[in-house]
């Protein structure tokens, strides 16, 4: 089973999260990969690779709902480079690399006390290896000033409810988006937020 431990201080710039990788990691090229994945912030050159694979991990979903009723993909699909380099230019985003290449990210949006996560994704071949799970521990302890955690997911997708439930999220609501009746769990985790200074 892989491995997911904390490391490093989130502030001192070095990576914050690293995760083991077992024997039968996917080789790249052939090549031998590195023994660990690192998460850390994201930069503005990464935003093109944090789209792509944005593109690739919600490609079943989208195929699942088809488009919606203006005709527009499902918003994950939908969503702009731009709007992912504002992310990065003005909120949290990380990503995880394995050696160079990048294999997932994730975004967190605040407001007040509370960030929506955004664009939670793995690449197709690293998931269900304890990445995903890795980048989101990552974001919750790099925003540990916030109280709570809200995220919108799909229901179509049978895992993903239960992924979040693992990691302490719980279903507030479900909602229907209309007029294709697309069920969506409004998940919600509350956290006791840490006292700067302190
Ligand atoms: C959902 C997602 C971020 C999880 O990341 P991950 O690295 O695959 O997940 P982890 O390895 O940390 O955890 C594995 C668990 O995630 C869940 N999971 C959800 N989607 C999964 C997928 N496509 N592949 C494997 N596990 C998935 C399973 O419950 C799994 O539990 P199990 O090991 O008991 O089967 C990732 O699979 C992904 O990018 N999916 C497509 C995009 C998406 O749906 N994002 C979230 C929408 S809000």
């Amino acid at each position: 089973m892989t491995q997911v431990y904390p490391t490093h201080d989130d502030t001192s710039g070095s990576p914050s999260v690293l995760v083991r990788k077992d024997a039968d990691w996917p080789r790249i090229g052939g090549q031998e990969l590195q023994d660990m994945l690192t998460i850390e912030s994201a930069s503005l050159e990464d935003a093109p690779t944090m789209l792509d694979i944005q593109r690739r991990a919600f490609a079943e979903e989208g195929r699942r709902v088809g488009s919606l009723e203006d005709g527009q993909q499902i918003p994950p699909l939908a969503e702009s480079l731009e709007s992912i380099i504002e992310h990065i230019q003005t909120q949290t985003a990380l990503v995880a690399r394995d050696d160079e290449r990048i294999v997932g990210a994730v975004r967190g949006i605040v407001t007040d006390q509370a960030c929506v996560i955004r664009g939670l994704v793995v690449d197709i071949g690293y998931q269900g290896r304890g990445v995903g799970s890795a980048l989101l521990q990552a974001l919750e302890r790099k925003l540990a000033q916030v109280s709570r955690f809200d995220l919108t997911t799909n229901m179509l997708m049978e895992n993903n409810v239960t992924f979040y439930e693992r990691h302490g999220y719980r279903l507030a609501e479900v909602t229907h988006h209309s007029p294709k009746r697309i069920p969506l769990a409004q998940m919600t985790k509350r956290v006791a937020p840490a006292i700067s200074g302190a």
